[in-house]
């Protein structure tokens, strides 16, 4: 990795999904040309990698329908990796099309948020990322593989460590390049983040994984505290904490980038994002979404 300095603990990398899961939860449609505005700024900020948009059915998540649009406007920055959701193959083609730098693929460790999200039971959903992580490779193109739901689902409560090891197991061995682990409900404790990577200590280190944390019950940072002890070394996080899932009910937003990268520079480690200009990024897209509020 790069960036990191001498005397810093180490490099944490910081992937922006704010883009992505940030307005894919706004109830009203932001405009092309705001969403390339705010990636923009995220990318001057140095994210090494931005989650641009969905390649998913537009009938589903109507707010992210302009995503060839978006990737087609944005002005790329060397050294950030630009990257999209894709549910299917019809959504690799489209993203291939569009010159993704990296796709994510979606899963979930809960039948009910599987079958809520993708239509699909977690079998018949994996299945289906067969066929597009084979065309993601075969185009060079490194696949993230998301879990979702990895500590409690809206549909089916409480979820056990051993069921997210079981879909990572099937995950890392269709070929994904990384683990995305999704608290998609954001009410973990630091004890379930705890207890989720002992039980998937025997499938790969902490380290091979990225954390997505939401923070509907306020305990992200704590959970990201933890996190980092025990080796993680990869979080996701949104600008202005917006996001959460139209098909989670009740989970609120990402983790705050400005909030994470905070606590992470007080604790000594180097990510390579200005904060500054997270907070351009953030100012620009809240006048956006306060505008369309009135
Ligand atoms: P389906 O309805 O079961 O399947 O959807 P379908 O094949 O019948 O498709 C329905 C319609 O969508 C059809 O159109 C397809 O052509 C079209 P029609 O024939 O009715 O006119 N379609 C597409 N259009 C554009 N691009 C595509 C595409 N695929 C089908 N790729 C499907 C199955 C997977 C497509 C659907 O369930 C879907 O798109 N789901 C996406 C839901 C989503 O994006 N959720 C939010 C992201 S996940 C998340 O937020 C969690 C995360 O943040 C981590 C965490 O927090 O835990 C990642
Ligand atoms: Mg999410």
């Amino acid at each position: 990795m790069t960036g990191a300095s001498a005397d810093a603990l180490g490099f944490i990398r910081l992937t922006e999904v704010g883009p992505r899961d940030g307005l894919q939860n706004e109830k009203r449609l932001v405009s092309t040309a705001a969403k390339v505005e705010f990636v923009d700024l995220l990318s001057a900020a140095g994210f090494p990698e931005i989650e641009v948009s969905s390649f998913v059915s537009p009938k589903w998540v109507p707010q992210l329908g302009d995503a060839a649009d978006v990737f087609a406007r944005i002005q790329r920055r060397p050294g950030t990796v630009y990257s999209a959701l894709v549910p299917n193959e019809r959504g690799m083609d489209a993203a291939l099309a569009a010159r993704v730098d990296k796709v994510a693929i979606f899963a979930a460790a809960s039948e009910g948020f599987s079958a809520a999200n993708t239509g699909g039971t977690i079998a018949e959903v994996v299945a289906r990322f067969v066929p597009v992580v084979r065309a993601a490779h075969a185009a060079r193109i490194p696949v993230r593989a998301y879990v979702s739901c990895v500590v409690r689902c809206p549909y089916d409560g409480a979820v056990a460590p051993s069921a997210v090891r079981r879909v990572v197991e099937q995950l890392l061995a269709l070929g994904a390049d990384e683990i995305d682990l999704g608290e998609t409900l954001g009410v973990a404790e630091p004890e379930d983040i705890e207890r989720l990577y002992a039980e998937l200590a025997s499938v790969l280190p902490p380290a091979r994984t990225t954390l997505h944390l939401h923070n509907t019950n306020g305990r992200a940072l704590d959970n990201a505290r933890l996190a980092l002890q025990l080796g993680v070394r990869s979080f996701d996080a949104s600008a202005g904490g917006l996001g959460g899932c139209p098909y989670a009910p009740g989970a609120r937003g990402n983790v705050d980038t400005a909030a994470l990268l905070a606590m992470l520079v007080s604790a000594g480690y180097e990510t390579g994002v200005d904060g500054a200009a997270v907070e351009r990024a953030i100012s620009s897209i809240t006048h956006v979404l306060r505008a369309d509020a009135s």
